[in-house]
């Protein structure tokens, strides 16, 4: 039976494309979630008879909302969802599976990296028709939908089994459950020499790849230790918990301190990797050497052509702005195109789409390529074991030698986190200010070269996007960018990207924090840190 239910009025959060993300209690008001996912019904146009794909990270209220969405959508006149069993998918398998079932979207249940629990982060997105986060033109209407809808639909009664893997009907709608791995392993093993990488363990390679209590598990359970015959325990935290064990399942220096740790004793193994909650984020650190994620793209980027699936070299490498620069000497040195995007994910979608680029990479630990349109943790971590597979090298000897080669981007992220609002806007607005007058000022050795805000130019659709972060270039290819977080829940977080590069091998082994003291230094005097934030120390550095 299809009822027609009143909405309770929408609060009006703007969803940006990470979707609507919120505390679980606001999803759990009635009302609340059906009000968003009818409003993203209502804007997909065509809905009529299409298939919708629907999953997400395992997260607490991720099962009740795949069901809510799955008799939601048997109200709305789609033919067919494809869920993942017991409501799973992670972010880049549901891109994958909207893309090869030629779904006209799909609603990816997540709030990536933040801590999940009864009082803890949810999210709702959708991703349209190439895998990808809507774009902002439909977020926008989403959004819009939400201030004026008054009812939603949805069809009661019948039996929705997610634990069972097969078909069964809610009303005229056919509900596919599909093991969540499957056709994920399929691609990678299309992409990746897994006989080269089998081999490798078979002869005593070692890794330890830490889930975090998150959606990766199974995946990595099935790719490494199964097809790929890594040591039963290579995958630690391997089941996904609603509560993520407590943890934040954010993969990097501070959250995954066990996995470094170990990473940095004698007893390390010869690799280690972790991936977030939705498993789009990926942390990779070799024996006694930690590869900074603007690192690891320009060394995925310049090893790429080792994997068959790459075998043909790149159509072209972007980054976001803030991350560092060590991807465009590789770009310069291979020939090929570089594309310089604001930060997040959505702004790579075009690149991907038009075939002008084949991978890209953020400095937040997000890399991916042509495969998929979302980033695509476990997808790093292969290229890596493929990589190291053919080379026959530690980690440490790759990066040191990619060093020599190319040059290094000494690079930090200095975040300071749930700040006052007001605080970081009015630092962001004398920063923003001062620009004009920066040219050509002299800090310590340091000097400006250039001081701007940047705005990107879509080359594919023309669209321009403003105001995406101060950068402050010195003189001989030092920086700085600040820019605040779009994605806090709390205040504000003030995002400090600090990088030197470093061309020299007498000195470019030195250590990070040491290495930008002067830049740090200078980041402070330049946008008053301290006098805004009344903070002398970041909360976290990355
Ligand atoms: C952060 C990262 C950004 C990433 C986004 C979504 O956004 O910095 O690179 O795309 O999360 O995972 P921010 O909080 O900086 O706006
Ligand atoms: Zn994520």
């Amino acid at each position: 039976m299809i009822r027609t239910v009143a909405t309770i009025p929408f609060d009006g959060q703007k969803p940006g494309t990470s979707g609507l993300r919120k505390k679980v209690p606001a999803f759990q008001q009635p009302g609340y979630s059906e009000n968003f996912i009818q409003a993203i019904f209502d804007c997909i146009d065509g809905r009529e008879g299409s298939t919708l794909v629907v999953g997400g990270d395992g997260r607490y209220w991720n099962r009740e909302t795949t069901e809510l969405v799955i008799r939601m959508a048997a109200a709305n006149g789609f033919a067919r969802v494809i869920a993942g069993r017991d409501g799973i998918l992670s972010t880049p398998a549901a891109s994958n599976l909207i893309r090869k079932r030629t779904a006209i979207g799909g609603i990816i249940l997540s709030a990536s990296h933040n801590p999940g629990g009864p009082k803890e982060d949810f999210g709702i997105k959708y991703n349209t028709s190439n895998g990808g986060p809507a774009p902002e033109k439909v977020t926008e209407a989403i959004y819009s939908r939400t201030q004026t809808i008054s009812q939603y639909r949805i069809a009661d009664g019948g039996h929705i089994d997610l634990g069972k893997i097969g078909f069964a009907n809610l009303g005229a709608m056919e509900v596919e459950v599909v093991d969540p791995v499957v056709d994920y392993a399929a691609l990678m093993e299309t992409l990746f020499d897994f006989d080269a990488i089998r081999a490798m363990f078979a002869s005593g390679f070692a890794m330890r790849f830490d889930a975090m209590s998150a959606v990766t598990g199974p995946y990595a359970h099935e790719i490494l230790e199964n097809r790929l015959g890594a040591a039963r325990g290579t995958v630690v935290n391997g089941t996904p918990l609603p509560d993520f064990g407590g943890h934040h399942p954010d993969p990097n220096l501070v959250h995954a301190k066990e996995l470094y740790d170990l990473m940095m004793s004698p007893d390390a193994p010869d690799f280690g990797a972790a991936s977030d909650g939705d498993g789009d984020r990926n942390l990779i650190i070799g024996k006694g050497i930690f590869v900074t994620p603007s690192d690891s793209l320009a060394l995925l980027a310049a090893n790429a052509h080792l994997a068959p699936g790459y075998a043909k070299g790149l159509a072209g490498i972007a980054r976001s702005m803030p991350t560092s620069a060590a991807a465009d000497r590789v770009a310069e040195k291979l020939g090929l195109p570089l594309f310089e995007t604001p930060t997040g994910w959505k702004f790579f979608g075009n690149l991907l789409d038009a075939g002008k680029v084949t991978i890209c990479g953020e400095e937040s630990a997000g890399t991916g390529s042509d495969h998929v349109r979302e980033k695509d943790g476990l997808w790093a971590v292969l290229l890596w074991l493929n990589i190291l597979a053919v080379r026959k090298e530690p980690v440490k000897q790759i990066v040191e030698a990619h060093w020599r080669e190319y040059g290094r981007n000494q690079y930090s992220r200095h975040d300071y986190e749930g700040v006052d609002s007001d605080a970081a806007n009015a630092l962001m607005r004398e920063l923003r200010a001062s620009l004009g007058r920066l040219g050509g000022r002299v800090i310590g050795d340091l000097v400006i070269e250039t001081a701007d805000e940047f705005s990107y130019h879509d080359p594919v659709d023309g669209s321009v996007s403003e105001n995406q972060g101060v950068r402050i270039l010195f003189k001989g290819g030092s920086r700085v960018v600040f820019r605040l977080s779009g994605t806090g829940t709390s205040g504000a977080t003030l995002r400090v990207y600090l990088e030197r590069f470093d061309g020299n091998p007498q000195t470019m082994f030195g250590e990070t924090q040491a290495a930008l003291a002067d830049i740090i230094t200078a980041a402070d005097e330049l946008a008053g840190i301290a006098r805004h934030t009344g903070r002398n120390a970041p909360d976290v550095i990355t």
